[in-house]
């Protein structure tokens, strides 16, 4: 069963083509990577998707509650509500804020939370606040950052902002986590945990689609990978089938994999 499709979709900048005619499906309750030499339309993908960019053509569709709709022209806000969470290759997170402040913000967005109705009843903004503490609470503690919760976003190391953009991720309680190199830049130990923290996810039923350089991380934990270059796929399949091919490896300089 597919969770997301993408069909030929397209995007230009200033007439050269970042992702050119890209297809295909994540399956429901998988971990999928999305990997490819550096410029190759991940994080294009990635925007067009979530609602961050419009695409020049193309579809994508979003599976869920047993109904199909297409959500390549939606906004960012719609998108999320739908249950589609992504985190940012540069993570993004507000730097003067709390880690908490940072949770709750994330909430505010989250699907099936009627805001008009946040708005205009008290106990239902009570209400809504307290559960929305509860899932920053729970989600902290998941990522393993409970200590952290009072601390300033700008006081953390760069593995801690990581962990932190997933548990704000995780606090939309999406059906589909879009994960842009949710391990760029972090120790191994961290990477483990949240290859870990990744896995733990599929099981609660999440399906994730996440990109990413290291391949021997990739292997590790992704189902299936689909490898872009110069904005198309290239090959996809599962890790063993996909690493070793030839036209992978010369998209990749011809060098053995990073
Ligand atoms: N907003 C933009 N305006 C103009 N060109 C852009 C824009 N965003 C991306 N591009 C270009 O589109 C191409 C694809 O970029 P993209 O960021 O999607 O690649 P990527 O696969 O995520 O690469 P990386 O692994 O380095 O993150 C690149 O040539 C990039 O310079
Ligand atoms: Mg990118």
């Amino acid at each position: 069963m597919p969770i997301l499709e993408a069909q030929n979709m397209k995007k230009h900048f200033d007439g050269i083509p970042a992702v050119d005619g890209l297809s295909f499906e994540v399956e429901k309750e998988t971990i999928t990577a999305l990997v490819g030499p550096n410029g190759a339309g991940k994080t294009t993908f990635f925007n067009i998707i979530t609602g961050f960019l419009e695409p020049d053509s193309g579809e994508a569709f979003f599976y869920s509650n047993g109904s199909k709709r297409d959500i390549s022209r939606l906004s960012a806000h719609k998108v999320a509500r739908l249950g589609i969470a992504r985190t940012f290759q540069n993570i993004r997170l507000f730097s003067q804020m709390t880690v908490l402040d940072n949770l709750m913000l994330a909430s505010n967005s989250r699907k099936h939370e009627n805001l008009s109705a946040a708005l205009f009843s008290k106990s239902h903004v009570s209400r809504a606040e307290r559960e929305n503490l509860d899932r920053a609470n729970h989600y902290l503690e998941f990522v393993g950052l409970t200590g952290k919760i009072d601390s300033l976003a700008e006081n953390l190391s760069h593995g801690q902002r990581k962990l932190v953009s997933l548990a704000r991720a995780f606090c939309l309680e999406p059906d589909l986590l879009l994960l842009d190199e949710p391990t760029a830049g972090v120790f191994p130990e961290t990477r483990e945990k949240i290859g870990g923290l990744l896995e733990k996810m599929r099981e609660m039923g999440k399906t994730i689609l996440f990109i990413e350089h290291d391949m021997h991380f990739v292997v590790d934990i992704a189902d299936k990978i689909i490898v872009m270059n110069a904005g198309k796929k290239l090959r996809e399949g599962k890790p063993e089938e996909v690493i070793d091919d030839p036209a992978v490896i010369e998209a990749y300089l011809g060098k053995e994999l990073p």
